[in-house]
């Protein structure tokens, strides 16, 4: 059977992405239209499942990147004049556009990042709220008056957009992440350069034409796509351009402290989204069903591969062994194979340095010590980047693995004896992203809330991603927050007028 390509898919999205053609997915989305990169060359996006080609996209260069900024800035200047409403209403109508073509957009994720179909569709679901969110939102970028000082003055605060917004994506939510950060920038009057990652460009080629259709304006929103020998070109030339006010990254914190490096001359606004290394704690008094449940949502989802992934999981001794044995009897039960395939739930790794990362890290774990309790290795039958999903007992800090983000299917686990043991743990990490833990001591839940250093906190509760809520991190996972009604703040400059004589 011939190998299902991007185009296939495309061909079905009908009007939404009618300029969307074979040939148009070799070109550049520049100024609201279609052309060829400068160098036009391109290079290939690979099925993850398979390593089969699916496409091949623009490989854009520092030139592509000027354009798209001037384009961006000129943009811009109209956009940040028309009212907030007309703003949403733009929004609203790329939402109902998106929504028409949401089950094809999951199969394109599905294609180029491999994560199984159902997974795909409520990562669409996901981010169209956001688009859905933000378009409401951005009605409600309120100033402030503040009582002045001195006889015969006024004083206010104004919010103005901050200019052009570069965003770039990652690969683990090409779709969800670029509408979270798309959405806001848009909705608070900022124009687009995006960049998404070289893996998964596909989806946000068909988020572009999409947006174009649903009425942003030529030039508001632009994509650069570009390969891996590319990016440093690509990302200096946004770093350091004056017409760029502001940069998001989701991605590693090795690569978001370059970015910061790279920005600092222009003095750039920030939002860092980076790595993790979720402590995932359950107490003695827990309910350890709700707290395998929790463990499924919150190390599983993605097949392991997000920045909010449970990374450690501490266990009190007195409920460890329980504990264990039923969340092996789930991970066993979870189904790994090509994401297009029915009743899949595990997909494969991004690429086969992902896999290397994760063999590494669990050959590191078991020689210093650890026990595998299932899994443990690759499924070779389905492919190259397939990792059954594991779990690890016996773990201790000398491992790498409870340092490093795994972004895989393994969940390690620590046994712990108190609960000032289990926060000490828990906080020795220079991350600070998402943490979980499981209880039914009322007393200890805010004890243990108020301790844990991170953004995000589940209790009792795995699954704690959604557009009204703040996601961002403290410590070395980043600054800034997404989404919610704070996410719109990292796109607007505060402007205070001082009026005298009155
Ligand atoms: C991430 O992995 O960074 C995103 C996860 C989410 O938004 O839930």
């Amino acid at each position: 059977m011939a190998a299902l390509r991007a185009v296939d898919i495309v061909k079905k999205l009908g009007n939404q992405a009618a300029r969307l053609t074979e040939g148009n997915l070799r070109k550049a989305f520049v100024g609201g239209v279609w052309r060829d990169a400068h160098s036009k060359k391109t290079f290939l996006v690979y099925n993850p499942a398979t390593w089969e080609v699916i496409a091949e996209v623009p490989d854009m260069n520092k030139d592509d990147v000027l354009e798209a900024i001037s384009e961006a800035h000129t943009a811009q200047k109209s956009w940040c004049r028309i009212t907030a409403k007309e703003r949403a209403s733009v929004l609203k109508n790329c939402h109902t556009r998106l929504l028409d073509v949401k089950d094809h957009l999951a199969e394109l994720i599905t294609l180029e990042q491999g994560k199984p179909l159902v997974e795909a569709q409520a990562e669409v679901a996901y981010g169209l709220s956001f688009v859905e969110w933000f378009a409401e939102e951005s009605s409600r970028v309120y100033g402030d008056i503040i009582p002045a000082p001195i006889k015969g003055q006024r004083t206010l605060v104004i919010k103005q957009p901050v200019g052009v917004a570069a965003l770039i994506v990652p690969w683990n939510f090409p779709c969800a992440m670029l509408l979270r950060k798309a959405s806001a920038a848009l909705a608070a009057g900022c124009s687009v350069v995006a960049k998404p990652s070289e893996e998964t460009p596909l989806s946000a080629m068909v988020i572009a034409e999409v947006f174009a259709q649903g009425g942003t304006p030529p030039g508001l929103f632009n994509l650069v796509t570009c390969s891996r020998p590319q990016i440093s070109e690509v990302s200096d030339a946004i770093c350091t351009s004056n017409d760029i006010s502001k940069v998001s990254f989701t991605g590693s914190t090795a690569v978001g402290r370059l970015l910061m490096r790279n920005c600092a001359d222009s003095i750039k606004r920030l939002s860092l989204e980076l790595g993790g290394n979720a402590p995932l704690i359950v107490f003695k008094s827990a309910d350890v069903e709700t707290a395998v449940k929790g463990t499924i949502a919150a190390k599983f989802r993605n097949t392991g591969q997000t920045c909010i992934a449970a990374n450690r999981i501490l266990v009190q001794d007195v409920i460890f062994d329980e504990y264990v044995e039923q969340l092996t009897k789930k991970v066993k039960g979870l189904k790994l194979g090509k994401g297009f395939d029915t009743g899949v739930n595990q997909g494969p790794l991004i690429t086969p340095k992902a896999i290397d990362k994760v063999t590494q890290l669990v050959s590191d774990a078991t020689s210093k010590g650890a026990e595998i309790i299932t899994g443990g290795n690759i499924d070779d039958q389905l492919g190259t980047c397939f990792y059954r999903p594991s779990v690890i007992t016996n773990m201790d800090p000398s491992m790498d693995m409870t340092h490093e983000e795994i972004f895989g299917p393994v969940a390690p686990i620590t046994k712990f004896h108190d609960e000032d043991e289990a926060i000490a743990l828990a906080n020795n990490t220079s991350y600070g992203l998402a943490s979980y833990f499981f209880t039914n001591d009322l007393r200890q839940s805010w004890r243990v809330a108020e301790q844990i250093e991170c953004g995000i906190l589940g209790i009792n509760e795995g699954a704690v991603s959604a557009a009204s809520v703040p996601f961002g991190g403290i410590k070395q996972s980043g600054l800034g927050r997404e989404g919610s009604k704070y996410g719109i703040n990292e796109y607007v400059d505060i402007k205070y007028l001082c009026i005298g004589g009155l």
